[in-house]
């Protein structure tokens, strides 16, 4: 019997468990640009992204839900806190597409959601 629930269990895992369509077409050449550009500035440092990072700025998931031209301000210029990376206006937008990709495979900070039977979470 214990064979059989492994089974089952282990198919489920590896189809349902690991389906990863969702948002899988904003993952372009421009936002896998963009990923590195993330990196190559540690951005890291100071921003969670899914939860994860550092704590100085706000976390970046779902910050395109505020707009393109507001999240495109702060790369431009920086802030007084955030400093001004001076770059180039295709790293900009590599940077965006980057964080619309985010936007569409996570919700972070999660508020609001359910607990489904298996005992994972659906988002509000
Ligand atoms: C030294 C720390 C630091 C680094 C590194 C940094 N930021 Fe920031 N960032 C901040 C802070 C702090 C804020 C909040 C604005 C403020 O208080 O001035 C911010 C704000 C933002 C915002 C607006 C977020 C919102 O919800 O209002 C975006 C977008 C952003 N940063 C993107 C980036 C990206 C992309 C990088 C990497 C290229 C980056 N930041 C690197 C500190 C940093």
């Amino acid at each position: 019997m214990l064979v059989v629930f492994n089974i089952l269990y282990s198919s489920l895992v590896y189809t349902i468990g690991t389906d990863n369509t969702k948002g899988e077409s904003f993952y372009t050449e421009n936002a896998k640009r963009g990923q590195l550009l993330y990196q190559k500035y540690n951005c890291t440092a100071c921003h969670q992204l899914y939860g994860l990072g550092g704590y100085m700025g706000p976390d970046l998931t779902n910050v395109m839900a505020k707009g393109e031209p507001y999240t495109k301000v702060f790369l431009q210029y920086g802030t007084q806190r955030m400093p001004n990376f001076h770059m180039q206006e295709d790293e900009i937008n590599s940077l965006i597409a980057f964080l619309k990709y985010a936007d569409k495979t996570g919700t972070s900070p999660i508020k609001h959601f359910d607990v489904n039977r298996d005992g994972t979470i659906t988002p509000k």
